[in-house]
């Protein structure tokens, strides 16, 4: 299952990240693709939004996992975020138990995940975001169908 979009702005950039939120299946393990600046945190503020994550993701650099605490239809859901841009080795993503807190989630997104192939047959969605022009991003997004 494939589905593409052309976001305009940050703003639609996140606003696309809600919609798609809504198909967000318990369990899912999310792939956030894309080069530096291509929007991969922009569109984890809309997921962040829309399951009403309290947590602000303003900070330029990140830690490489973030925890946060939301809720779905009033039930409290726990997303971990991860940002494996630092990370520069397979064992030093083993060591901190990675595979572990992907799968603990209720839901987890990781940007960058396309440097650790090594673990792409555990994600259920694949986001890939490229520059389309200096305001413009081109969205595809891919499901896994089990
Ligand atoms: N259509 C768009 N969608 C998303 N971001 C956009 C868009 N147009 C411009 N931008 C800007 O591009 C930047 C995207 O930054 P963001 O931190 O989301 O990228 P990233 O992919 O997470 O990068 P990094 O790999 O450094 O984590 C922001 O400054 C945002 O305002
Ligand atoms: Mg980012």
């Amino acid at each position: 299952m494939t589905e593409e979009f052309i976001s305009l702005s940050a703003e639609e950039t996140g606003e696309y990240a809600r919609r798609f939120a809504v198909t967000l299946q318990p369990g899912d393990m999310v792939s956030l693709c894309g080069e530096l600046g291509a929007g991969k945190t922009e569109f984890m503020r809309g997921i962040t939004e829309f399951l009403n994550c309290d947590d602000q993701l303003s900070s330029p650099t990140f830690p490489l996992l973030n925890i946060y605490e939301g809720s779905l239809d009033g039930k409290p859901v726990t997303v971990h975020h991860f940002d494996l841009y630092r990370i520069n080795s397979l064992q030093e993503l083993e060591g901190i138990g990675f595979d572990e807190y992907l799968s603990i989630g209720d839901f987890s997104f990781v940007e960058w995940a396309d440097r650790f192939p090594e673990y792409a047959l555990l994600y259920t969605v694949t986001i890939t975001l490229e520059y389309a022009g200096s305001e413009s991003r081109r969205i595809v997004i891919k499901r896994k169908t089990s």
